[in-house]
């Protein structure tokens, strides 16, 4: 079952030929010619995974939008607003991945859980420390994540404290430029680095420009928050006189596959400025919830053109698994559709046409958040590479059930994307190889 596009649901009965992780036929068998083609691709194949039935096959999740360092505090401390959460909670713990031993421990427990929860690609904020970065990359290298990394460049003298900064914006800026050159020498076919000034709150001018020059010659992807909350917002019109995916825009970090979290913010404007660029947003739904004092409207970005995928942003948002995400993306919609002060009038109370169905809700965790950074992943077909995974119906102990004459296949994939948790996932395959055990 894959969603080829925000409003579509394909299911087949197939074998998918994959070779050196890339797939190179999907034989559906529902046609003679199909069954037969299966039959002859299953007889010649070195290596054959014949699921149970009941398995449900689905391309991998794609996670726009994860602080690493964030982990050990996942389901803590969501009681601040956003620029006291940072300074309290956030900042204290992040400046401990200056000790490798910590970082590295933590990677090792992050990476295979978010793997077991079916998250094949994951798109990472790091710490500010490069060392801790490239063992990062090296983790998800060894457990076989498809990943995008970024050392967090931030040096504001009052956006940041002293003790968890770049020195200087020139050091910051150099910093990223050894952590690009250190994570391609990891030497993974998975794994790129991604330029990733914090927000423009904890990054001067120099630096946001100097990051902007380097992407331009560098070529590499950024990620930064955009427009996530009203404070945000305020503050960037009142340091730059303009809003801030405008002010992003002018520093050079609006550009193709830039993803840029949150952006619940964004007017009809900006959205069409960062679609323009080429950029896209990580939808980012219960993070938002507490920190954003607004609903992503993602039915009016795709309007408009704009790329969307899902984050989880470990840790401000505290469900890890991007499948649970789904279900928190279409919540919100329909919170965001019928409003939620009942002092008000209904026609008064809600934005109408906001809603989303566990459909586009999938889509954005696989084929829509892939398209954002240009990756070949998010659908099972001919030339992309095999991130999938299986999940069952059948679990006992689980809360799937399949039910004969009740469950048709859309009923049956509205059930998988509300209900599967992490012990239903039963295979994980990322560029081809098994990676949950
Ligand atoms: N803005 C700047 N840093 C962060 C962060 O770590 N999490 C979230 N949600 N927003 C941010
Ligand atoms: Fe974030």
């Amino acid at each position: 079952m894959q969603t080829p596009g925000p409003d579509r649901l394909a299911v087949a009965d197939a074998v998918v030929e994959v070779q050196d992780g890339a797939i190179t036929a999907v034989h559906d068998r529902s046609t003679p010619e199909g069954a037969a083609a299966g039959r002859r691709a299953l007889a010649e194949a070195s290596e054959r995974v014949e699921l149970a039935p009941g398995t449900i096959v689905m391309p991998g999740l794609v996670d726009l939008h994860i602080h690493a360092p964030q982990w050990p505090q996942l389901g803590t401390g969501l009681d601040l607003p956003l620029e006291r959460w940072l300074f309290d909670y956030t900042f204290p713990l992040e400046a401990r991945y200056a000790d490798l031993d910590f970082a590295a421990a933590v990677w090792d427990d992050l990476v295979p859980s978010l793997l077991a929860m079916g998250t094949t690609t994951a798109v990472y904020f790091s710490s500010n420390h490069a060392e801790a970065t490239t063992v990062l990359a090296q983790t998800c290298a060894r457990h076989g994540q498809r990943a995008l990394v970024g050392r967090v460049a931030m040096d504001h003298p009052e956006g940041t404290p002293e003790w968890y900064r770049d020195a200087t914006a020139s050091a910051g800026v150099a910093a990223s430029a050894a952590s690009i050159e250190a994570i391609d020498a990891v030497g993974s076919p998975l794994v790129e680095p991604i330029i990733t000034p914090r927000f423009t709150p904890a990054c001067t001018d120099s630096l946001l420009e100097g990051l902007g020059e380097l992407a331009a010659s560098t070529g590499v992807r950024v990620q930064t928050h955009c427009s996530e909350s009203d404070w945000h917002c305020g503050y960037a019109l009142d340091r730059f006189g303009v809003s801030d995916p405008i002010a992003l825009n002018r520093f050079g970090l609006l550009r193709p596959r830039t993803v840029l979290a949150h952006s619940d913010h964004l007017n009809a404007d900006e959205t069409v400025l960062v679609s323009q660029r080429g950029a896209g947003v990580a939808h980012c739904p219960l993070s938002n919830s507490y920190f954003a004092n607004a609903v992503f409207g993602v039915r009016r970005a795709l309007a408009a053109g704009l790329g969307v995928g899902l984050g989880s942003d470990i840790a401000g948002g505290a469900r890890p698994g991007l499948l649970g995400v789904c279900q928190d993306a279409v919540t919100v919609s329909r919170m965001l559709e019928d409003g939620v002060d009942p002092a008000l009038d209904a026609a008064e109370r809600g934005v109408a046409e906001s809603r989303i169905d566990t459909v586009t809700a999938f889509w954005l965790a696989t084929a829509g958040g892939a398209a954002v950074v240009d990756l070949p992943v998010g659908l099972i077909e001919p030339g992309r590479r095999f991130d999938a995974m299986a999940v069952r119906t059948d679990r006992p102990g689980g809360a799937i059930r399949l039910w004969d004459d009740i469950d048709d296949e859309t009923r049956a994939f509205e059930k998988v994307v509300r209900l599967a948790t992490t012990d239903d996932i039963s295979h994980v395959w990322v560029d081809g190889s098994s990676v949950k055990p």
